[in-house]
């Protein structure tokens, strides 16, 4: 009686933001962008001046964030309020991503979000986009896909991306950002990233949006 998830896991930069937006679309399904609860929550320690290093605080922080996220039409960035405020721009930041993987390492902080993720599944379904979606949020989905490139073409995208909306950055310095938040991610003890067993892996290096969201369809179809 559970209503069908698309599970979409990986790595930053893979193009799960705009796959999973655009797959949500096609379908007419929810839409659960977990990584935006964990850079709300440090997005909020930060404005309540909690320090990253409180875990009780966080915890707290995250069991009380005042979020809404509203529909926008196709091709822009789902808005994000909070407090009843628009965050979308704010929660984007290399900095509140970079915060965001330092309180995603914390159980306690984890346990604190998930039943807010669980109750996005909803008739007639869900596709959820994260980390830890197919191994532990929903671990009976019936599709999980992981999405994944490599590190070089990940930083190349966010590059153009920075670039197009006139951010002046260096392409070295983003790819060890990269490094950095792909190492953090993948070796903490708390729902590391990595494929669920029952994951089908797509390598989107080299691949257009287009191409992606082909092969990305074909999988959903067998939910
Ligand atoms: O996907 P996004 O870049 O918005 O995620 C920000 C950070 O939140 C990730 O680097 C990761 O540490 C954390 N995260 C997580 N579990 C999720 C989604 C995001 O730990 N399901």
């Amino acid at each position: 009686d559970k209503a069908p998830v698309v599970t979409v896991d990986g790595p930053g930069g893979s193009g799960k933001g705009t796959i999973t937006q655009m797959l949500a679309r096609k379908l007419g399904w929810h839409l659960l962008d977990s990584g935006a609860l964990y850079r709300l929550t440090a997005l909020a320690a930060e404005r309540k001046g909690v320090s990253l290093d409180d875990e009780p605080a966080l915890v707290d922080v995250a069991a009380n964030l005042d979020v809404a996220f509203e529909p926008t039409p196709p091709g822009e960035p789902v808005k994000v309020l909070m407090d009843g405020t628009d965050v979308t721009a704010d929660i984007r930041t290399e900095t509140c991503g970079d915060n965001a993987s330092k309180v995603a390492v914390m159980q306690p902080v984890r346990d604190a979000l998930l039943q807010r993720q669980r109750d996005f599944r909803k008739p007639p379904g869900l596709v959820a986009d994260g980390r830890d979606m197919g191994t532990v949020v929903f671990p009976d989905a019936p599709v999980k896909i992981f999405l994944t490139a490599s590190a070089e073409e990940r930083a190349q995208r966010r590059y153009s991306q920075l670039k197009d909306a006139g951010v002046d950055v260096n392409i070295d310095a983003l790819l060890e950002e990269i490094r950095v938040r792909d190492e953090r991610d993948m070796n903490r003890a708390a729902a590391p990233l990595r494929p669920a067993d029952d994951a089908q892996v797509i390598d989107s290096t080299g691949l257009s949006i287009e191409e992606v969201l082909v092969r990305v369809m074909a999988a959903a179809g067998q939910a």
